[in-house]
């Protein structure tokens, strides 16, 4: 069972929510709708009593009353015991997801839609069991030598991080291990890097669009965000708009950088290397710590290898994770920079945890070592499904176009019509959940767009794409109910 969520966390994820276009309470209840939907408000949480949530967002009671009485009604808040109901995610079919207005969201007739969602909010794939099953097993061989020491170890253990600096030395990045720290996955080492360099209000440039658990961390940190376009796609190879990145990193001399240039997340694009000296270039420049995340960077669907960022400039800090090339329930990952830089991260790091479990790192290390083993079936897979969605999305939705991804787990689709917050909002009535385009970026930016990650099996993928055409084909029919549901995208990016 979860916890509750405070009064005051709520108030601040829904920022400015009451945009007065309808009744307050029902935009209260569309806002917390979409937060949960995004996964910002967990499941299973008791949201704030009526009476605290009102005095803290400063509106009536009964606003508070009707807008809970509203999300019990969608499914999206169980009746609980007393009035704190639990926020959860509605059954299909389950009585209660018939909207108010009479509009009836029920998913197309004839689906065969599987128990439960099919999520597309996710672009994460299933472990490579096996592999993983063997690292395991092999790290609790070699765990008894290490029982006798304390167990804390900020920086990671020996064998982890001497597997990850092969691994760059390999790939052209001459590294030891006292240039890595191992980390509780890529989301964890951002927090510590901009813990350690970012400070409060230091201005930090990001693709836009980007990654939007990073987004989020970087706001959570207090800093500002400095957002560069990527360009849209005329030919689905647009790359960067790397005179803008120049440009802004000139002019706003941000602290640092946050760039995704391998399979970036969400439009799948590779950064030349050409580029990539250029950015190196321009971030010295400006004085600007250039973060690289490459996350994704073993999903490289059919290009030719890139050269690693960390390659053109020693400054370069870049984080490493294990959870798209094997499985993100391992939950490590890595930061490799400058000895001096990594100390100061991990005198940072002891202020969120004392390290990272040791047998999971003995695992890693397996892993690490024995990196390309499950990468040819993985990618096998994904270069099969991105042409099966780019296929099926040309099929059933002729007005939506698409960017061919040089690599990684989804596809940056634009909409023929601002209709992202909307069909996220509805998506569940059909069988599926989205993450809405705005996530992707700040101030209610890319309404246009969706990110359909292609990491279902094939035939869920062909559901799914149905479920989003049923979606779309509710929304065109009823310009009212899009209307109502479109009008929170500014509210969806607090
Ligand atoms: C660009 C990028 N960075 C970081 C992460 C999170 O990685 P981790 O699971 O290692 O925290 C993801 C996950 O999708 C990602 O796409």
């Amino acid at each position: 069972m979860s916890g509750s969520q405070t009064p005051a966390s709520l108030a601040r994820l829904l920022g400015h929510w009451n945009l007065g276009a309808s009744p307050a309470y029902r935009e209260l209840a569309d806002v917390v709708r979409l937060l949960v939907l995004d996964g910002r408000v967990p499941l299973d949480v008791a949201l704030p009593s009526e009476r605290s949530l009102a005095a803290t967002l400063g509106i009536s009671r009964t606003t508070v009353t009707a807008a809970y009485a509203l999300l019990r009604e969608q499914g999206f808040l169980s009746s609980g015991q007393g009035s704190r109901g639990r926020t959860c995610i509605p059954r299909r079919g389950a009585p209660g997801t018939t909207p108010e207005g009479g509009a009836e969201l029920s998913g197309a007739p004839g689906l065969a839609l599987p128990d439960g969602l099919l999520d597309l909010a996710y672009a994460s794939l299933p472990a490579s069991g096996e592999v993983v099953h063997r690292a395991f097993a092999a790290a609790l061989t070699e765990l008894p030598a290490l029982l006798p020491g304390f167990g804390y170890d900020a920086l990671g253990v020996a064998p982890l991080r001497e597997a990850i600096a092969a691994r760059y030395s390999a790939a052209g990045v001459p590294t030891t291990m006292h240039q890595i720290l191992v980390t509780s996955g890529a989301q964890h080492a951002l927090n510590i890097i901009l813990r350690t360099l970012g400070g409060r209000s230091a201005k930090v440039l990001v693709e836009h669009p980007s990654y939007p658990n990073a987004l989020d961390a970087i706001r959570a940190a207090g800093c500002r965000l400095v957002p560069v376009p990527m360009p849209p796609p005329p030919v689905g190879k647009a790359g960067w708009d790397i005179d803008a990145v120049e440009a802004a990193l000139r002019q706003q001399r941000p602290a640092m950088a946050y760039v995704v240039p391998d399979f970036h997340n969400p439009t799948g694009r590779l950064m030349p290397d050409a580029q990539r000296r250029r950015l190196v270039r321009a971030a010295a420049a400006s004085g600007t710590v250039l973060v690289v995340d490459e996350t994704l960077r073993e999903l490289n669907l059919d290009c030719a290898p890139s050269t690693p960022l960390a390659a053109f400039s020693p400054a370069v800090v870049s984080i490493g994770s294990l959870s798209k090339s094997h499985w993100a329930g391992l939950r490590t990952g890595w930061i490799r920079a400058g000895e001096p830089l990594i100390q100061r991260f991990a005198a940072a790091r002891t202020t969120m945890d004392l390290g990272g479990p040791v047998v999971e790192q003995l695992a890693a290390a397996h892993l690490v070592n024995a990196l390309t083993e499950p990468l040819p079936a993985r990618l096998a897979f994904l270069r099969d499904n991105r042409d099966t969605v780019l296929e099926l999305i040309a099929g059933d939705l002729p007005t939506w176009q698409t960017e061919r991804p040089d690599g990684g787990l989804s596809v940056w689709c634009r909409l023929p019509a601002p209709l992202s917050t909307a069909l996220t909002v509805i998506a569940p009535d059909f069988g599926i959940r989205l993450a809405a385009g705005p996530r992707f970026g700040i101030g209610g930016a890319f309404e246009h767009y969706l990110r359909v990650p292609f990491t279902l099996p094939p035939e869920q993928l062909e559901t799914a794409v149905l479920s989003l055409r049923s979606a779309q084909d509710r929304l065109n029919s009823s310009p009212q109910l899009r209307r109502e549901l479109n009008r929170a995208p500014a509210v969806a990016i607090a």
